[in-house]
């Protein structure tokens, strides 16, 4: 990489300590990028923002006014985006029944029409070049119980992201990925469920190459899954939930 100008710019959403996002402005700037850390609140980017790598900012994906300041403030400093990772992201857990449409408008707010901000930093490519990458989930190949509306937000995000690449963004030469984790840190769970493990992954996320190691066993899992007759998949969810139902009793 040449000058520090030549460095891409990656604006990050999502970055509390212990997620996802965090791991992503890590390896971003190990990288040579040069990376704009985001959250909804500064408090949770505490260490990124003693480190001078980081450019901090707040941002809350539903809301347009945080979103253009974020972007003028990382305009007025790098005069560009290069790359857009839409990781901010909310769970929303329970029986369907049961969820009030307060929490679902919220988990489809945030997770799916905020993703809606790229095209407010899709014009600060440099060069017509650019990248948006959307963080899906691989839930959505093999939905279990209590899960649905965040599975739902998820799904409504793969098909977004789809129609953006196939054709709606590649003739202003921006590509649009879409990452498919599987059940990792979990920050958001470990805060629903403080003292146990259920559905938890058992390890903290350190790293991308932890997560990319433990997530490939887990994501062919369940991609096996999503092409079993329904019957057949039914099945097997049903057992491993009771099982593991079990286990969080004792
Ligand atoms: N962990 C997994 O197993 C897994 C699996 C598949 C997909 N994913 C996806 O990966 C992404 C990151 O998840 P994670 O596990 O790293 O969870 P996390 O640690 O809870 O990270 C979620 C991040 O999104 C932020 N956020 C929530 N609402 C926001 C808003 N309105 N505006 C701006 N930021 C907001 C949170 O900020 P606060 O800290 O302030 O709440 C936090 O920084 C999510 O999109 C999630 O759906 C995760």
């Amino acid at each position: 990489m040449g000058s520090s100008d030549e460095m891409p710019v990656v604006l990050i959403t999502g970055c509390s300590k212990g997620g996802i996002g965090y791991a992503l402005a890590r390896e971003f700037s190990a990288n040579g990028c040069r990376v704009v850390a985001t959250s909804q609140s500064q408090s949770t980017m505490s260490d990124l923002e003693k480190d001078p790598k980081f450019f901090v900012q707040e941002l809350d994906v539903q809301s347009e006014q945080s979103v253009s300041k974020a972007v003028s403030e990382v305009i007025d400093k790098y005069g560009q985006i290069d790359v857009l990772v839409n990781n901010a992201g909310v769970q929303c857990i329970g029986p369907l029944a049961e969820i009030p449409i307060q929490a679902m408008e919220n988990t489809f707010n945030t997770n799916v029409f905020s993703k809606d901000d790229s095209s407010c930093c899709t014009p600060h490519a440099s060069k017509r070049k650019g990248k948006i990458v959307n963080i899906g989930s691989i839930s959505i190949m093999a939905p279990g119980p209590w899960s649905g509306v965040y599975t739902a937000s998820k799904a409504a995000l793969h098909a977004l992201t789809d129609t953006l690449r196939l054709l709606e963004l590649r003739p202003f030469g921006i590509d649009v990925i879409n990452i498919v984790p599987g059940a990792e840190t979990i920050q958001t769970l470990s805060r629903i469920y403080p003292s146990k493990g259920v559905f938890v992954a058992k390890h903290k996320t350190n790293t991308c190459r932890d997560i990319c190691e433990r997530d490939g066993r887990l994501s062919t899992v369940m991609a096996i899954m999503h092409h079993m007759p329904v019957f057949v998949k039914d099945f097997l969810l049903t057992r491993s939930f009771m099982k593991m139902g079990a286990k969080t009793e004792k």
